[in-house]
């Protein structure tokens, strides 16, 4: 029997997740939930499902087995924790939009939560679900780039919001450090710079981070939100002892070189599949939706709430780092 699922949060977002749900046969989208009434019928009409303006209410009314929490808030990730304790409280589990939350506290509490309840819990961390960004973590896994040594990582869009001095770091960078920590796995050591053009009055919108993981690779992220993404959005170098890798865009390339030979490997978009930025949505939730159909042990979760918390806490050591000049060191939260 297929899975059913209510999503909460009727905006953009809610959208792309409410009609994955729809299409996957192993999920039934039951219900849309959202305090703006006007966006609840809206969404509930458009997917022939029943609109709900508050999430008690939908979970004393409907026998659900899962929720997405699609939400947004401050620093578009303020209003994901009431939502999500609800639903874990109830029974459900669930797929919560990135960043876990805004505030690290909640984060931390949403995560023990599930783990106590044994629910499964996941975020939203869409960029490492591409087949070209599982294919290289394979090469990873396999061992084929020799030791780990250095991963550089650049993300940039263009989002003229400068609501707080934090939204880019923390709205937009779960996802690249989510994608590095895929690579390198926990991160030990955060040190950031940021800086912000005339323009901007509040966001930081520009940063430089140096990590050390715990694995002892080096690394580097870039990001900005004062890019225009149309030309590249993002590009990942992977370097070892044996070879590197260059994932560009997520779909668009990845580029092997093997140490022992001047040849390269170039993998490129599958043109007949014509992959955009819905398909990493679409591949996150077919995923979720496949573990949770299996019967996954929570702790096996792919892109769990411990890696939305583990990407997170670097986020807001970063700004612990920018704003005291120091090194942070995370010991085993990162
Ligand atoms: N994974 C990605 O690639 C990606 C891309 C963009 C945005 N996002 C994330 O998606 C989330 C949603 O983004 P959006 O642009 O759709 O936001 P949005 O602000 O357009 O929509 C959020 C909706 O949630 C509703 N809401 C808030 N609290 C609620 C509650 N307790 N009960 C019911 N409804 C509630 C609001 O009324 C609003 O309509 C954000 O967290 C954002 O960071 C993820």
């Amino acid at each position: 029997m297929a899975l059913k699922i209510g999503v909460i949060g009727c905006g953009g977002i809610g959208n792309r997740h409410s009609i994955n749900y729809k299409s996957l046969p192993g999920s039934e989208l039951v219900c849309v939930c959202d305090m703006d009434k006007e966006r609840a019928d809206k969404l509930a009409k458009n997917h022939g499902v029943k609109a709900y303006y508050d999430v008690g209410e939908m979970l004393k009314k409907e026998k659900l087995d899962a929720a997405s929490v699609c939400t947004a808030g401050a620093e578009n990730g303020g209003h994901h924790y009431q939502p999500t304790m609800q639903c874990l409280e109830a029974g459900l589990h669930v797929l919560c939009e990135k960043p876990i939350s805004n505030d690290i506290e909640e984060g931390r509490k949403m995560v023990a939560r599930a783990k106590e309840l044994k629910r499964c819990f996941g975020i939203n961390l869409n960029h490492r679900f591409t087949p070209l960004t599982q294919r290289a973590k394979g090469w990873v896994v396999e061992g084929k780039l020799g030791e780990g040594l250095i991963i550089n990582m650049l993300m940039w869009i263009n989002n003229k919001n400068d609501s707080s001095p934090w939204f880019h770091v923390k709205a937009l960078h779960p996802h690249s450090i989510d994608v590095m920590r895929y690579f390198a796995g926990p991160v030990r050591k955060v040190q950031c710079f940021m800086m912000k053009p005339a323009t901007r009055k509040a966001c930081w919108s520009n940063l430089s981070i140096n990590l050390q993981f715990a694995n002892g690779m080096i690394g580097h992220l870039t990001g900005s939100y004062d890019v225009n993404p149309a030309h590249g959005l993002e590009r990942c170098e992977f370097i070892g002892t044996s070879g590197r890798f260059y994932l560009d865009n997520l779909f668009d390339r990845l580029t092997l070189f093997n140490n022992a030979s001047d040849e390269r490997t170039v993998i490129e978009r599958n043109m007949m599949k014509a992959e955009s930025f819905d398909d990493t949505f679409k591949n996150r939730i077919a995923r979720w939706v496949e573990q949770l159909n299996e019967g996954a042990d929570p702790e096996k979760i792919e892109a769990s709430g411990r890696d939305g918390l583990g990407a997170s806490e670097i986020t807001h050591a970063a700004i612990e780092s920018f704003e005291k000049g120091t090194v942070v060191d995370l010991e085993d939260r990162g």
